[in-house]
């Protein structure tokens, strides 16, 4: 059973039931690039056998992350950028395994150590996770 084929109703097949979920990297360059250290990540789990590779959080706003390190891609990429996420593409759907990416914008898992006002659509804050939503409710 976990060996067997997955068929999405979008028409995809998955070659078995196992998915690696997310799990943020924080080994993206100060530039939110991706690099090398992501190949060989997702290329050891591709070869390991799972059926989908969902990659970390990769932000959308860079003011946004959710720790240092996180693959931000915002606005047009530059080649090298496209060029670095294809790599880490071509790494992780190896061994005919699926890469999915997770695009993220962190909201109140922001941490107050990369941005002390948060943007998200609760006010309450996640003190365990670190992320703090503003001041205001710091305040409070
Ligand atoms: C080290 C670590 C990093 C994680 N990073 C992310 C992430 O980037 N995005 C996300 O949606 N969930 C993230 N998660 C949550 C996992 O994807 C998963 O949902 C969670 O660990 C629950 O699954 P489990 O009960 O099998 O551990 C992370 C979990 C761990 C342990």
């Amino acid at each position: 059973m976990i060996d067997s084929n997955l068929f999405l109703p979008c028409g995809i097949e998955i070659k078995n039931r196992f998915l690696k979920s997310a799990m943020t990297e924080g080994i993206a360059q100060s530039d939110g690039m991706a690099n090398k250290r992501h190949n060989k990540l997702y290329e050891r789990w591709a070869k390991g056998g799972v059926g989908i590779n969902v990659t970390g959080n990769v932000q959308v706003d860079h003011r946004y992350i959710e720790r240092a390190g996180n693959v931000v891609i915002e606005g047009k990429q530059s080649n090298e950028s496209l060029a670095a996420l294809a790599d880490w593409s071509k790494s992780g759907t190896q061994n005919n395994a699926h890469l999915w990416m997770q695009l993220s914008h962190a909201g109140r898992q922001t941490p107050f150590s990369i941005n002390k006002e948060s943007r998200a659509p609760s006010v309450q804050p996640l003190p365990t996770l670190g992320g703090i939503l503003n001041l205001e409710y710091q305040k409070s």
